[in-house]
C-alpha cells in the first residue's frame, strides 16, 4: 500500500529525531516518495542533510528559507502529501496542533493539512502522562488524527516506561496497514494463515519437527494485512518478529494448530496454509528426559491430523489455499494434495531448487489450479510471492468459485 504514497513526514525535537532517518530509508524502500519537514529544535539533533539525501528531496525547515521546492510552501506541501506522518510527535507540537498554533513551518503546514494525520508520540513518560498531553491527544484523535501507541521500555532520560518512539519497522507496518484500511483492496476479508513449524514432543527436552523458518506465511499475512484484510495468524514456531496489524495464536504441536483452526474456521473468508505441519508424532512423550543408553533407540510413531485435509471437508464458501513442500514430481504430487483436501489453489515449492529452502528470503513457487492450470514464477523475494498469491487470490479465484 506505500508504493507511490506522498507521505510529508515532520520530524520534530526529540533525541528519537535520529530514527526518523532509519524511517525515511525504509518508507521509501517501501516505495513511497517522502518529503521531510524539520523544526529548528529537530535540526538540533539530526542534520537536514541527512534526510535530503535519504528522502531525494529537499528539506523544509523554515517559512522563510527562500530555497523551497514548492512555491507557497506551507500549503503546497499540505496538498501533495496523501498522508501526513509526524515522528517523533513531542508534546510541545501535540499541543500546538490541539490549539491551533501554527508558527513555523512544520505546525502550519499540518494546520494545512485536509487529508489524513498520524502522530508518533515521543517524550518522557511523565510528560506523557500529564493531564495536558493526554488532553490534547484525545482532543486531536476526536478530530480524527491517528495516535500511535508509543512502545515501553528505556528512555533516554534513564527511566524505564511509556513514550518510546516505536522501532521505524513498526511505524511503517502501522503506516501500511492504515493506508490498507483507508482503501486496501482486501477490506472486509478475513483471512486466516497459518506459518512456522509444529513440533511433537518426545520428551521435555527433544521433539520432531519439520525444517520451516516461517517467513513465507508471516510473509502472506503481513501483505494481507497491509491491503486492508483482517488476518488472523496461527503461528508454529517460528523466531520472527510478530507482524504488526495481525492477530496472532501462537501454537506448538499439530493439535493445537488443528484446534485453533477449526475454533477460527467459521468465521473466515479465505485459509492460506503455509505451516509445515509434523506429519507423525511419538505414541506417547516421556516425561521425563530419555538417558541415553548402549541400545538403538526405537520411538514408535502416529500420524497426526492432517489440518489442511480436515478444514477441506468442513469447507463451506471459504477459499482454500495449501502449500506443497515437494523434493520430486513436484507438479503431480501438487496436483494430488489438491483434490485429497479439495483445495481451490495449491502453491507448489520445490524445496531443492536455487533460491528456494527453508530459512531463504526467496522462494520458487508455481501456483497449481483445480482445473490442472499451472503458474509459474519466477525466483523471487518471499513478500513479493505473498502479493502475487494474494493478487491471483482475490482476481482468480473469486472468479472460479462462480463457475
Ligand atoms: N498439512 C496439514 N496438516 C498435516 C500435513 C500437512 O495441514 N498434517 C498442510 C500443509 O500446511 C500444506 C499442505 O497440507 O498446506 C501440504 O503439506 P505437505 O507437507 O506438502 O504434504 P503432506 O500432506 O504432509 O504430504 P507428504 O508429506 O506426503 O508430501
Amino acid at each position: 500500500m506505500l508504493k507511490g504514497k506522498k507521505i510529508v513526514l515532520g520530524v520534530t525535537g526529540g533525541i528519537a529525531a535520529y530514527k526518523a532517518v532509519d524511517l525515511t530509508s525504509r518508507l521509501k524502500k517501501a516505495g513511497a516518495d517522502v518529503c521531510v519537514v524539520m523544526t529548528e529544535h529537530a535540526q538540533e539533533f539530526v542534520r537536514p542533510l541527512t534526510f535530503k539525501e535519504i528522502s531525494g528531496h529537499k528539506v523544509a525547515t523554515s517559512m522563510w528559507a527562500g530555497n523551497a521546492e514548492f512555491s507557497v510552501e506551507h500549503i503546497a506541501l499540505a496538498k501533495w502529501a496523501d498522508l501526513y506522518l509526524v515522528a517523533p510527535a513531542t508534546a510541545n507540537i501535540i499541543a500546538k496542533m490541539a490549539h491551533g498554533i501554527a508558527d513555523d513551518l512544520l505546525s502550519t503546514t499540518l494546520l494545512a493539512m485536509k487529508g489524513p494525520v498520524i502522530l508518533c508520540p515521543a517524550m518522557n513518560t511523565d510528560m506523557l502522562e500529564n493531564q495536558a498531553t493526554v488532553a490534547n491527544l484525545t482532543a486531536l484523535r476526536h478530530r480524527g488524527v491517528t495516535v500511535m501507541p508509543p512502545a515501553e521500555g528505556m528512555l533516554a532520560c534513564d527511566t524505564v516506561g511509556g513514550g518510546r518512539l516505536p522501532e521505524p519497522r513498526d511505524i511503517v507496518s502501522f503506516v501500511d496497514c492504515f493506508l490498507g484500511e483507508n482503501g486496501g483492496d482486501l477490506a472486509g476479508l478475513k483471512i486466516m494463515v497459518t506459518a512456522g513449524e509444529t513440533q511433537e514432543p518426545v520428551d521435555p527436552v527433544r521433539f520432531i519437527g519439520n525444517r520451516s523458518s516461517g517467513k513465507m506465511g508471516y510473509a502472506i499475512a503481513k501483505a494481507a494485512a497491509s491491503r486492508g484484510a483482517d488476518v488472523l495468524l496461527i503461528a508454529g514456531s517460528v523466531n520472527l518478529h510478530d507482524p504488526f496489524g495481525v492477530k496472532i495464536i501462537k501454537t506448538v504441536t499439530t493439535e493445537e494448530m488443528l484446534d485453533a483452526c477449526l475454533k477460527n474456521y467459521d468465521k473466515m473468508d479465505v485459509v492460506i496454509k503455509a505451516a509445515a505441519v509434523a506429519d507423525y508424532r511419538p505414541a506417547k512423550a516421556t516425561p521425563q528426559k530419555i538417558k541415553k543408553g548402549d541400545e538403538a533407540l526405537s520411538l514408535s510413531l502416529v500420524k497426526t491430523p492432517d489440518i489442511l485435509a480436515e478444514l477441506g471437508a468442513k469447507k463451506k464458501d471459504q477459499i482454500l489455499i495449501g502449500f506443497a513442500a515437494e523434493t520430486e514430481n513436484l507438479i503431480e504430487n501438487a496436483k494430488k494434495k489438491i483434490g485429497k483436501k479439495n483445495l481451490d489453489m495449491i502453491v507448489a515449492n520445490d524445496i531443492t531448487a536455487e533460491g528456494a529452502g527453508f530459512n531463504a528470503d526467496t522462494n520458487v513457487v508455481r501456483f497449481i489450479f483445480p482445473d490442472g492450470k499451472v503458474l509459474p514464477l519466477e525466483k523471487m523475494d518471499k513478500a513479493d510471492v505473498a502479493e502475487r498469491l494474494l493478487d491471483i487470490m482475490i482476481a482468480d479465484l473469486r472468479a472460479y468459485r462462480k463457475k
